[in-house]
């Protein structure tokens, strides 16, 4: 058992409960549960630590129980808003996880706990929006990780941006799990879709058929948003930057048009692009009373919150996951989760089967590094084809098959 300096959680004793949330995602996942059992005889993680980022909640707790069995020791922490306390607690007690989360934790707290899971000294980092990379690349309390760490991979498209944009330093190979078709196409567009759109309408309990949304971005995530919002019955625009991207959404139907025409007329405004300030104070000022506007990119910041908060006279939870704010112009907006993804803080994520794929995904490339991560660049790269094949043959017999 672990000491309490090993862990921060909210509370231990949710772990029986968290067991059994973990326990029905299991139940769904026959993909983890095939590689559970190969894991465990090959052990190819066997003294390997790996430290990892991703949202703390039951499917990640499968993934951690097939690592844990495979052999890794396992420190991780989630993002900010999407922790389930009791799967925070439940991976502490029965997989002996070090758990740096908890679902009421802000940016400050989240890179902390990145902090701390570096301090375990990995020898693989799993990353979720490029934050243990900057750590690791940028301050000097980890900068002796750069010469071990045997590779890492990322999880999202944010992630993979930043690496490509920001870090330039390539010195360990990182497999961008959102490079594959396979999670662009059956994660992002069919998972996310539905789950953003089911957490809207499940926290809001208001009607979709007829209203007027606006999705900002028809990249991967934000064309099956679109899709999913006009399979309820909503009248969709999409705002794309991109023009070959806005004349593909044109070409399914929807309509297009620049943020400023489309968001005056919006009952919905749901941001799905993966960079900051997409909505901002001019915007905020242009839409109708009583809007309700929801973020499924990765970073809080695609939406100013800031902004919003100086343009209101007061803000006020008036059911849980929506905040009314009171703007000085006398429109009232409303805002979801505070602008952090809406689909894990109002929802449960994507449905499971979906990261039965995706962790499978996720397993098989850490896999590849702990093995043979001399076969692999030291740059940010594609998942081998080998691996998404493999993961796509077993969702087959898995899914269609069965
Ligand atoms: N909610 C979740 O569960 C979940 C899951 C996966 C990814 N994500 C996040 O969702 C975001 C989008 O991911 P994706 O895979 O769809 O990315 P993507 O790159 O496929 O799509 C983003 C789209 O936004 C467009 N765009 C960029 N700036 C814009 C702007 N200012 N206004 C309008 N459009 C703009 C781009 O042209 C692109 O088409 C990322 O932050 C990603 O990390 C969320």
């Amino acid at each position: 058992m672990l000491n309490e300096t090993e862990y921060r959680i909210k509370d231990l004793s949710l772990a029986p409960q968290g067991m059994k949330r973990i326990n029905w995602a299991k139940a769904h996942m026959p993909i983890m549960q095939s590689l559970m059992i190969r894991l465990e005889k090959e052990q190819p993680f066997k003294g390997l630590t790996i430290s990892i980022c991703l949202h703390v909640e039951a499917k990640t707790g499968v993934w951690i129980e097939a690592l844990t069995k495979g052999g890794a020791k396992i420190a991780i922490t989630g993002s900010p808003g999407s922790t389930q306390d009791e799967t925070a607690a439940a991976l502490v007690e029965y997989y002996g996880a070090q758990v740096f989360s908890q679902r009421a934790e802000d940016f400050a707290d989240h890179i902390n706990y990145c902090k701390e899971i570096l301090r375990v000294g990995p020898d693989i980092i799993a990353d979720n929006g490029a934050d243990l990379h900057e750590l690791i690349l940028t301050d000097p309390e980890f900068s002796h990780l750069q010469t071990k760490i045997l590779g890492a991979t990322e999880e999202t498209t944010t992630g993979a941006n930043r690496l490509r944009e920001d870090f330039s330093a390539n010195l360990w190979p990182t497999l961008v799990i959102n490079d594959t078709q396979a999670k662009r196409i059956i994660e992002n567009r069919y998972g996310v879709g539905s789950s953003v759109v089911e957490s809207i309408a499940h926290a809001t309990n208001v009607m979709i058929h007829g209203k007027k949304v606006v999705v900002i971005g028809y990249g991967y995530c934000g064309s099956g948003v679109a899709q999913r919002f006009r399979g309820m019955g909503a009248h969709v625009t999409v705002v794309e930057t991109n023009p070959l991207t806005r004349l593909e959404a044109h070409l399914e139907g929807f309509y297009t048009a620049q943020l400023s025409d489309a968001i005056p007329d919006a009952d919905f405004v749901v941001s799905v692009v993966g960079r900051d300030n997409v909505l901002t104070a001019k915007d905020f000022l242009l839409m109708k009373d009583k809007v309700i506007i929801a973020n499924a990119g990765h970073f809080q910041r695609e939406v100013d919150v800031e902004a919003l908060n100086e343009l209101a006279e007061y803000k006020e939870e008036i059911i849980p996951k929506i905040n009314l704010y009171q703007l000085k112009n006398k429109k009232q907006l409303y805002l979801m989760s505070d602008a952090n993804l809406v689909n894990l803080s109002a929802g449960n994520g994507n449905p499971i089967e979906v990261m039965d794929l995706g962790l499978a995904l996720q397993t098989l490339s850490l896999e590849r590094i702990a093995l043979a991560s001399q076969s692999l660049a030291k740059i940010p790269q594609p998942v081998p084809y080998d691996i998404e094949m493999a993961v796509a043959e077993l969702a087959c017999d898995n899914w269609i098959n069965h």
